[in-house]
């Protein structure tokens, strides 16, 4: 098939490689000519495991086109796929739909009236949002077409087809889906896209365009509970002298609550479900729904990164005269992407800044991000052991691989304190205690 995809991040670009590694024609817009022009040249802009390589094996196929022509595009394809942001309105909290309806404009503009296409939002969008690019897309096309021209419902159609990819895993869960979600109003487009997506495995899901749209929020806001849930037991762990893994592990034994998504951390971030919950929760708020369980959900996030904060405060206080200097391992979000979109590691860096801690730094991929958002407050490293020597403390904040079975000795060597913080629980306690650590981890007790 021949498709177009609007929109080259984390969703668009993983999207395209993987269509065009099943030999389909994919077309990917974009906007910044500089931009594409790398992508052609094979750098996938983003880190995304393994997607560097797929970009070349379908660049050199030839099955992948980037451009910022729509004619072009569209003039070819049969399904369209808007892929790109819905960040959250300050404020509100409601999925900004500026870019999404821009482009439905576009396409509008630039739909090949002689050939049938779907337009399907990959986007996470409110209910209604699908529909709504519909209106826009009919307007368009209704001010170039005859009278005598066929009507609108045979040139096109729009459906839902929501992405549950993870960051860091992109590939590995675009090949292998728990589900495909299609949300449509004409067994023609359910057909396409059924058509598309038959090399995947995993289970169908067809339903009209609302459901699929919220299947996308119940997802995200239930995955976010469930950390959220984790990490308030975490709270009550620290306080009662229990062990949260432990507690959350026994309970994620019950098959009717699963042990996934049970991990004690210093917060979700991310690009998803920070805004998915603030979006599912604005929507709520405009319908009537009482949404005192997603407003929880947020509370109990924030209180996440902000009591590992202050775990830090106190364990490494600031004393009149001196302020310690802290090693931080990990600022993306979590590990194996350079995103730090409502990264918690960003705003516990950013507060101990700001609270007068000298920070040296160090991620594999996510510091020039984070250079860009928060500046030179603290200092960047590129060698995970360099920023350990001589500080008072190491703050472990993302669960990269590298950390996980790190020198331990060596650390103890480097740093002035033999003190870890670690909000990610990557090291066992009492190994911890015989190598001589003070290990503050979370939901669990210190050991000393
Ligand atoms: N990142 C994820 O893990 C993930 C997973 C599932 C769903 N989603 C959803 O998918 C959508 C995209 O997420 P993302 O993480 O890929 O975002 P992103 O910010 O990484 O990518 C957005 C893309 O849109 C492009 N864009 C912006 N304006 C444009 C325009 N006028 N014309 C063409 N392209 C334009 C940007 O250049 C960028 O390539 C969001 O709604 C998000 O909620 C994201």
């Amino acid at each position: 098939m021949t498709i177009t995809i609007i929109g080259h991040g984390y969703v668009g670009i993983v999207a395209a490689c993987v269509f065009a590694d099943f030999g389909n024609t994919v077309y990917v817009i974009g906007h910044t000519p500089a931009k594409l022009e790398r992508l052609r040249g094979g750098d996938p802009l983003i880190y995304e495991p393994g997607l560097a390589e797929m970009l070349k094996r379908n660049n050199t196929a030839g099955r992948l086109t980037f451009t910022t022509e729509y004619s072009e595009a569209l003039k070819h394809s049969s399904i369209v796929f808007i892929c790109v942001g819905t960040p959250p309105t300050p404020g509100t909290g409601e999925a900004d739909l500026t870019t999404v309806f821009k482009v439905s404009e576009t396409i509008g503009q630039n739909l090949n009236p002689d050939t049938f296409t779907v337009v399907s939002c990959k986007s996470t969008v409110p209910v209604g949002t699908n529909m709504k690019v519909k209106e826009i897309i009919e307007s368009q096309l209704s001010k170039r077409l005859s009278a005598q021209h066929a009507p609108l419902n045979a040139i096109f159609s729009v459906a839902s087809c929501p992405e549950f990819l993870r960051e860091g895993t992109g590939i590995h869960d675009t090949l292998n889906p728990d589900r495909i979600v299609i949300g449509a109003e004409d067994q023609t487009s359910i057909d396409m896209l059924m058509e598309l997506h038959k090399p995947f495995p995993g289970e169908r899901v067809v339903t009209n365009i609302p459901s699929a749209e919220l299947i996308k929020y119940a997802s995200n806001s239930l995955l976010a509970t469930k950390l959220s849930f984790a990490n308030m037991i975490a709270l009550f762990a620290e306080k009662l002298g229990a062990d949260a893994p432990q507690v959350l592990r026994a309970v994620g034994m019950d098959h009717r609550i699963g042990p996934k998504n049970l991990d004690v951390s210093i917060g979700y971030g991310g690009a998803c479900f920070p805004k998915d919950v603030q979006a599912l929760t604005a929507t709520g708020n405009q319908c009537g729904v009482n949404v005192s369980l997603l407003n929880a959900v947020e509370q109990v996030n924030e209180l996440s990164w902000k009591n590992y904060a202050d775990k830090v405060k106190k364990c490494a206080p600031i004393k009149l005269s001196t302020s310690p200097c802290l090693a931080v391992w990990g600022l993306a979000f979590k590990a194996n992407t350079d995103d730090i979109r409502f990264a918690p590691a960003v705003k516990i860096v950013t507060e101990l800044a700001k609270s007068g801690y000298k920070l040296k730094v160090y991620d594999p991929a996510a510091m020039e991000n984070v250079r860009k958002q928060i500046g030179d407050i603290i200092e960047y490293f590129d060698k995970q052991y360099d920023v350990v020597t001589g500080a008072d403390a190491l703050c472990i904040l993302t669960e990269w691989n590298e950390f996980r079975q790190a020198d331990l000795a060596k650390i103890k060597s480097l740093l002035k304190m033999p003190l870890i913080i670690d909000g990610r629980n990557l090291y066992d306690p009492s190994k911890m205690k015989e190598l001589g650590f003070t290990y503050v981890s979370t939901g669990r007790k210190t050991t000393t």
